[in-house]
């Protein structure tokens, strides 16, 4: 982790950073977060992480912390503080401190608000793609808000964990009707039997994924057959490649789902395009 975090109006050494004991996102998960992939020190998708914030503060009746022109100052400081070339900025905006009572607390406080950031080593990332890595499936369990960005993430990290000891990266949830929603993190795709790319559509209880939209913006640039149909497990399973989005990952090529090979077992060759021009346009665009 970094060593400047900002919370609350100041930059402030991480080890001494802190919040309030009745601040209402410890209390009750009652907040929202944004990461961002930083590539050369610039924010990727800046824009697309913005408007799903301000979704999700709408939808939970939160105000704004601060203006958007303030925002991307603060988190372009936070990523310079830290030195940062290439990494991620997390970004969690809380209802505020107030004695513990479930309904808004009236008067509203103002927003609590606290930004890091971390390097992500982008050789061992490299690396990690290069290999593939591995997601088991779990049945879906989470609230059916999944398109709000909170904080509110017990399910996604017993589902992470579960996946960490099955020597896996991600979980996919599975719903009720036995098909694919997303992972713990990120959103799940796979290039299908007949060729097409699916990936859930956002009508489903999913996070709209910022580095899903700008990938669907690329493959309609690119031409390739897209289908956001949802597939079941054992479509993934038996699918030519698979592989997951999201800030944290990028794009990251599965080779194995509940111990099954995807493929020949080694990185699909739509999963590896697609990672390279993502990147390649993440870095052009910046802030
Ligand atoms: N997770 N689905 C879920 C449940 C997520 O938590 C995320 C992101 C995504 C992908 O969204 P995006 O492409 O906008 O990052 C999908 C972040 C990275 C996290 O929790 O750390």
């Amino acid at each position: 982790m970094g060593r400047i975090a900002y919370v609350n109006g100041r930059f402030v050494r991480h080890a001494q950073a802190a919040v309030h004991i009745e601040d209402r996102g410890y209390q009750f998960s009652d907040g929202i977060y944004e990461v961002w992939a930083v590539f050369g020190g610039e924010l990727a998708d800046p824009a697309g992480h913005f408007t799903r914030l301000a979704r999700s503060l709408g939808e939970l009746r939160i105000p704004a912390p601060m203006s958007d022109a303030a925002l991307r100052i603060v988190l372009a400081e936070t990523v310079r503080k830290n030195r940062i070339s290439n990494g991620l900025v997390y970004l969690q905006v809380t209802r505020g401190v107030a004695p513990r009572d479930h309904p808004f607390p009236d008067p509203p406080p103002p927003p609590a608000i606290v930004v890091t950031a971390k390097a992500v080593d982008p050789i061992a990332a490299e690396r990690r793609a290069a290999n593939g890595a591995a997601v088991v499936t779990l049945p879906e369990n989470r609230w059916g808000r999944c398109d709000i960005k909170t904080i509110g993430l017990l399910p996604n990290v017993l589902a992470k964990q579960a996946a960490r000891e099955a020597g896996a990266v991600e979980a996919w949830f599975v719903d009720d009707l036995g098909l694919v929603t997303e992972g713990a993190s990120s959103n799940a795709w796979i290039v299908d039997a007949d060729g097409f790319l699916r990936t859930r559509d956002i009508q489903a209880n999913i996070l709209r994924g910022v580095t899903r939209d700008s990938l669907l913006s690329l493959i309609g640039e690119l031409g390739l057959a897209v289908d956001q149909r949802a597939f079941t497990p054992q479509e993934a399973k038996s699918a030519k490649e698979a592989f997951i989005t999201g800030a944290g990952t990028l794009v990251l090529p599965i080779v194995k789902i509940d111990g099954a090979i995807v493929g020949d077992g080694s990185p699909g060759p739509v999963a590896k395009r697609l990672r390279a021009l993502y990147i390649h346009n993440a870095r052009r665009e910046g802030v």
